[in-house]
């Protein structure tokens, strides 16, 4: 490992790979580092310091850290860089990757980085593998954090997962649930608002289970409690699960003006016997229920879910169920991947019997079904004005900024003044099916 000794001086670079939770701990992580005076590069080469934040969830994101490395391995021949991996990845294979990738310097799994500095610090030789699990949360300065944006803000309230869906590998990378206190949160909301960030998103594995560790307060009151914080407008928050998503959390959403009319709810499959076999905890008729209930309370609700599909044993009507109901509930976007076994996982101890083609072929069936969803649905708003919090303008032409509706929706529109941190009323003159396109009215 390289002497450091100082973090004063030293450039840092971090890649970070998956999801939004990656990307807060990634913001976090440059903020223990800048706030000992390091300081955040773009460039790979220039950097002292190199720190690859790992994604998991499928086998395909675990590839992109071996061939970031790859990339990495002629810069560390040529140059005195330190290397770290973190994240998911790191926490599950531990030595395994410096058996690999013996230039790798450290290793930190996701409850350690509040060891970052100390670790990248320490004048030691050998390589530093850190990967504990923690019982509580691991609370950290949330003054530190050194954010992406200064208009829409995350906040991580819980962390781990203790639903073991048989596919999924997070409750062995993230260990079991464990949630932040409400008063930190809402302290990191207050400070948000103060700073001037409009939107917020609340982050966790599992949000809705959240149970403030201090006095038992539920998710619905933790929503209420932000919902009172002056200055934030609109509240999101991710991900929510389909068995713990109760009726308590649909009429506080309803009843608040800042809570987006928006709610990713993955359902992962529209079949109630691959439902049942991934071990989801309720059926495709219970999911729908949910969504009936939405849409009663919240008309204008936008839905977004994640499907997987190949699932071990998937029949061709299993999958057509998936189909069909993406068909019925129209959902505004989705994320869909195909089955990828993953270690420890129930599932894996199955056949992965639905063939690589197969599964290839059903989840182009997939998205292009959603696609035309999208298109029919996005080509409905054209005439439309919506308001659209401006996220920022682009590189490329000043002339148009971009951000998001309350659907969550990307909305790119021609402004002549720069709406950075605003919301602007937008009028939609076309769409992909990806994105709205308007003007500033
Ligand atoms: N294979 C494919 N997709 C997966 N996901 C989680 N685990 C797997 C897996 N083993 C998907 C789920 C989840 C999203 C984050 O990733 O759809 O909701
Ligand atoms: Fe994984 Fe299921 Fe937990 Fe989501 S709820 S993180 S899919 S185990």
């Amino acid at each position: 490992m390289k002497k450091t000794g100082d973090l004063r001086n030293m450039k840092f670079h971090i890649r970070t790979f998956g999801c939004q939770m990656n990307v807060n701990d990634s913001e976090r992580i440059a903020g223990i580092l800048t706030s000992e005076g390091a300081k955040p590069s773009t460039s790979l080469e220039k950097s002292d310091l190199i720190i690859i934040n790992t994604c998991a969830v499928r086998k395909k994101s675990e590839e992109k850290l071996y061939s970031y490395l790859g990339r990495l391995a002629s810069i560390k021949k040529r140059k005195n860089v330190t290397v770290g991996v973190v994240g998911c990845v790191a926490q599950l294979y531990k030595s395994e990757i410096l058996e690999r990738k013996p230039f790798v310097d450290f290793i930190i799994g996701p409850d350690n980085y509040s060891a970052l500095s100390e670790i990248v610090r320490s004048n030691r030789e050998e390589k530093i593998i850190s990967t504990s699990w923690s019982q509580i949360f691991q609370d950290f300065p949330f003054e530190q954090i050194f954010r992406e944006s200064r208009v829409s803000a995350y906040v991580t309230i819980m962390e781990g997962c203790n639903n073991f869906c048989s596919y999924c590998i997070v409750p062995y990378t993230r260990g079991r649930e464990k949630f932040r206190p409400m008063k930190a949160i809402l302290q990191e909301v207050r400070d948000l608002a103060r700073k001037g960030y409009k939107e917020i998103q609340l982050l966790g594995q599992n949000v809705n289970s959240y149970c403030d560790p201090e006095s038992g307060k539920s998710f619905s009151i933790l929503l209420e409690e932000v919902d009172q914080v002056d200055g934030i407008e609109w509240i999101r928050f991710i991900t929510s699960h389909p068995k713990n998503f109760s009726r308590d959390i649909a009429e506080t959403m309803a009843g608040s003006d800042k809570v987006c009319r928006q709610l990713h709810l993955p359902i992962q499959s529209g079949s109630s016997s691959v439902l049942k076999r991934m071990n989801r905890g309720y059926s495709r008729e219970e999911y729908l229920e949910i969504i009936r209930m939405l849409r009663r309370l919240m008309p204008d609700i936008s839905l977004s879910t994640d499907i997987i599909v190949g699932y071990p044993g998937e029949t061709e009507k299993e999958f057509q169920e998936t189909l069909s109901v993406l068909d019925d509930v129209r959902f505004t976007n989705i994320f869909s991947f195909h089955y990828s076994p993953r270690p420890q996982t129930a599932a894996s101890n199955q056949k992965d019997s639905v063939l690589f083609d197969e599964k290839k072929k059903r989840l182009i069936q997939v998205q292009t079904l959603q696609k035309n969803i999208q298109v029919e649905f996005n080509t409905s708003l054209i005439g439309k004005t919506m308001k659209v919090l401006c996220l920022g303008r682009s590189k490329k032409d000043p002339q148009v900024s971009s951000g998001r509706n309350q659907g969550y929706q990307v909305v790119n529109f021609q402004a002549s003044e720069d709406f950075t941190g605003r919301f602007v009323n937008v009028h939609i003159t076309s769409c992909g099916p990806y994105s709205l396109i308007g003007e500033a009215v």
